[in-house]
């Protein structure tokens, strides 16, 4: 199923005979970014998620991923056993392994999130980047990103290589987090600890800020509903249906900010 990032031709033994590249192998995960030399934007982006999720387990938990948000995110995607899955950023896999679907992949810059997610997983899963998915065009019904649209070093280059590897018809399902006043973020975290109390969970967020290894992700734009909506639209998406705390009260999100925004594919 794998392709050659760059050209999209067939990869033997993870080599492209087109480009002359070969890709390497860690614990049976392929590392598939084209660009691996020395001072490359992919390298260092790799280094630093790396970096991330070497020091710290479970790393976005804190954002919202409880078991709650984990099953109605699942549900919401709806996807069917039948299903082809790719999930961009996949993290430490926690998403995709809830999720059906007859093939699921993930894909994320970061070589030990992914060893992480492939135990006790049935997915497959490779290191690559948003904006060079080594997938052919047109193969996966459904593709999803949590938290991830954000970080993307090229927005519409990570939006048009989604689009290209969907089938004709076939979903994107995107959570972003939307702009928020520090005032906000306060009311946030103050909502997510005391209501009800959760000390344990507030000490190791306290933890987690105050740490010498702070988490600090390399990229951040800022998106509205509307802008992330236009994002989607230019390059050839058109979204169905924004859900966030208005549209459904009881959603498990962490906050007003955070919104779903269901596409498809034309
Ligand atoms: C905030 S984390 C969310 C992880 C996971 N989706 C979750 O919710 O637990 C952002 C993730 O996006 C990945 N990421 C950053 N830049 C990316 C890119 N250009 N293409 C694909 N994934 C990227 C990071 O490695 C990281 O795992
Ligand atoms: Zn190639």
């Amino acid at each position: 199923m794998f392709v050659c990032p760059r050209c999209k031709g067939p990869l033997t033994a993870f080599r492209c005979a087109g480009c002359r590249l070969e890709f390497p192998q860690y614990e049976g995960v392929p590392c598939l970014l084209a660009d691996e030399s020395e001072g490359s934007s992919s390298r260092d982006l790799r280094a630093i998620y790396d970096e991330i999720y070497k020091n710290h387990e479970n790393v976005w938990v804190d954002q919202g991923r409880s078991s709650e948000f984990l099953s109605y995110f699942g549900a919401l995607t709806r996807a069917t056993a039948s299903e082809s899955v790719l999930e961009v950023g996949c993290g430490e896999g926690q998403l995709l392994r809830q999720l059906a679907g007859r093939e699921k992949y993930g894909i994320d810059p970061s070589l030990q999130a992914l060893l992480r997610a492939q135990r006790g997983s049935s997915g497959k899963y490779a290191v690559a980047r948003a904006e060079e998915l080594p997938f052919a065009s047109g193969v996966f019904d459904l593709a999803i990103s949590v938290g991830v649209m954000e970080h993307f070093q090229d927005v519409d280059a990570a939006t048009s290589e989604i689009w290209r590897v969907l089938k004709s018809g076939g979903r994107y399902v995107a959570l972003i987090q939307t702009d928020m006043t520090k005032f906000q973020r306060l009311g946030v975290k103050l909502r997510e600890y005391l209501l009800p109390p959760r000390p344990i969970a507030f000490v190791r967020w306290l933890g987690k800020k105050a740490s010498r290894k702070r988490i600090v992700q390399p990229f951040r734009k800022s998106y509205t509903v509307e802008s992330a909506t236009e994002c989607l639209r230019r390059n050839g998406l058109s979204v169905s249906q924004v859900v966030n705390r208005s549209t459904d009260p009881r959603a498990p999100l962490a906050g007003n900010h955070v919104v779903v925004l269901i596409a498809r594919k034309a």
